[in-house]
C-alpha cells in the first residue's frame, strides 16, 4: 500500500492569489516599497460596538461551546436585519452560523452535492467556489461572460447550461472579483428560468452591503417557490470589517438548516463564542463612512485607468474591486520582457512598477486583472501613477 495524500486533497489547486501574495510578502521584508492591491478584505477598523460585544464576551466568560448553528439572539438579529435590508421572512430556526461565509458556502456544497452533480458557475468566479465544488465531487459547469453583459450571465446562457444534473447555479452579486451587481429586472429574467427546473441555488450576498447607487435585490425575494431553494449566505468580513473573527452564515429552508447543522455540528461545531457576540454587537452599527469612501476610491481607479492607453474597464457597481481589461498588451512588451498573458502582465507589474494586483486567470477570466481598492487614498494614488508609467513603456 502506498502511503500518500488523499486524491480529494492532491487534487486541489494552491490558491492562484498565494504565489502574488507570497512575492508581495517577500518583497516588504526585503524593504521593497511594494503596493499591495491584491487584499480581499477592508482597510477600516472593526466597528467599536462589535470590539466592545467581543470584549465583554471575554470578561463575563462568555467562552464555551454554544448551540451549533449560533446563539438564539444573533440568529434572531440577522433574521431581522433579513426582513429590514431586503424584505426577505426568515425566523433563527431559518440561519445556521458558521466559522465565516467560506464554510457557509463549504457546508452548503457539501450537504447538496452528490458525486456527478454539476453545479452551474457563472466565471469571471470567486477562486474557491470551483474548488469547494470539486470537494464536494460535483462538477462545476462555467458560464463564461465578459464586459459585453457586464459580467453577468443571460436567462439564455443559464437556459443552456442546465442538465438533469444540475444541482446548484451558483450567484454572486455584487461579485468578487468584478464587482458586477444584477439588477431587479436581470435576476427577475433568471428566476423565470430557475422556477421552470429543480435545482437549487446558492446565493453569496457577502458584498451586498457594499454597492454605489444601485439597489442590492436577493434571488430569494422573487417568490416562496425560490425562497425555498435558495440559500442565501452573507457573514461579517466585509461589511463590518470583520474578516478575522470568523462569522459568516446561510439562511435557508428550515429543512435545509437543518440538515447542514448536523453536518456542522461533527466538523466545525460553533462559530467562536466570542465572535459570535462581537457580531451581535456589530448589527447595531450603521456605517456611515464605508460606502462613500469606496465610491470615491472606485472612481479615482476608474477614472485613471479611463486614462492609460491599452487598459479598458467596467464601472462595477459593488464589492471593492475593478477589474480591467490588459489584452490589448498581448503581444507587447515591457522592457523587452514580453506580456502575452494577465499573468505576465501581473508579474511584471509586481517585479518593475512594485504593484502586486491579482490576475484575471484563477478567476476564469484571462483577460483581466483585479485590483483591490481597499487601500488609503494616498497608495492609491501612488499605484495609479506607477501604473500609468508602466502602460506608457508598453511597446
Ligand atoms: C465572494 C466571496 N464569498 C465569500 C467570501 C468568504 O468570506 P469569509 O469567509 O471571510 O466570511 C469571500 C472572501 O473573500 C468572497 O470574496
Amino acid at each position: 500500500m502506498a502511503i500518500g495524500l488523499s486524491d480529494r486533497v492532491k487534487s486541489i489547486a494552491p490558491s492562484p492569489t498565494l504565489s502574488i501574495d507570497a512575492k508581495t510578502k517577500q518583497m516588504i521584508a526585503e524593504g521593497i516599497d511594494v503596493i499591495n492591491l491584491s487584499v480581499g478584505e477592508p482597510d477600516f477598523g472593526t466597528p467599536e460596538v462589535a470590539c466592545a460585544a467581543g470584549k465583554a464576551a471575554i470578561d463575563e466568560q462568555f467562552t464555551k461551546y454554544t448551540a451549533v448553528p449560533g446563539i438564539v439572539e444573533l440568529r434572531k438579529k440577522i433574521a431581522a436585519q433579513l426582513k429590514e435590508r431586503l424584505n426577505l421572512d426568515y425566523t433563527a430556526d431559518d440561519i445556521l452560523v458558521s466559522s465565516g461565509a467560506k464554510h457557509s458556502l463549504y457546508n452548503a456544497f457539501m450537504a447538496l452535492c452528490n458525486k456527478g452533480d454539476e453545479v452551474i458557475l457563472p466565471a469571471p468566479y470567486w477562486v474557491s467556489y470551483p474548488e469547494m465544488i470539486r470537494l464536494a465531487e460535483a462538477t462545476p459547469v462555467v458560464i463564461e461572460t465578459d464586459e459585453s453583459t457586464g459580467f453577468k450571465i443571460t436567462p439564455e446562457q443559464l437556459e443552456q447550461a442546465i442538465t438533469p444534473k444540475t444541482k446548484v447555479l451558483l450567484l454572486n452579486s455584487p461579485s468578487n472579483p468584478t464587482g458586477a451587481v444584477y439588477t431587479k429586472e436581470e435576476l427577475a429574467a433568471l428566476a423565470d428560468v430557475i422556477s421552470k427546473h429543480e435545482f437549487y441555488v446558492i446565493s453569496d450576498e457577502i458584498y451586498d452591503q457594499l454597492v454605489y447607487g444601485v439597489e442590492q435585490v436577493s434571488i430569494a425575494t422573487f417568490g416562496e417557490e425560490i425562497k425555498k431553494r435558495t440559500l442565501l449566505i452573507n457573514g461579517f468580513s466585509k461589511a463590518y470589517s470583520m474578516t478575522g473573527w470568523r462569522v459568516g452564515y446561510m439562511a435557508g429552508e428550515r429543512a435545509l438548516i437543518k440538515a447542514m447543522t448536523s453536518f456542522q455540528s461533527h466538523t466545525t461545531a460553533n462559530p467562536s463564542s466570542i465572535s459570535q457576540k462581537a457580531a451581535v454587537g456589530a448589527l447595531d452599527h450603521k456605517d456611515e463612512l464605508m460606502v462613500p469612501e469606496f465610491r470615491w476610491r472606485r472612481d479615482y481607479v476608474l477614472d485613471r485607468i479611463a486614462k492609460m492607453p491599452m487598459l479598458s474597464c467596467d464601472t462595477p457597481s459593488g464589492a471593492f474591486y475593478v477589474f480591467p481589461n490588459c489584452s490589448a498588451c498581448y503581444g507587447k512588451s515591457f522592457q523587452g520582457h514580453p506580456i502575452n498573458s494577465c499573468d505576465d502582465f501581473a508579474s511584471l507589474l509586481l517585479e518593475h512598477a512594485k504593484i502586486a494586483l491579482v490576475p484575471g486567470s484563477g478567476f476564469g477570466a484571462p483577460n483581466n486583472f483585479r485590483i483591490s481598492y481597499a487601500t488609503s487614498r494616498d497608495n492609491l494614488k501612488k499605484a495609479m501613477d506607477r501604473l500609468e508609467a508602466f502602460m506608457l513603456s508598453v511597446q
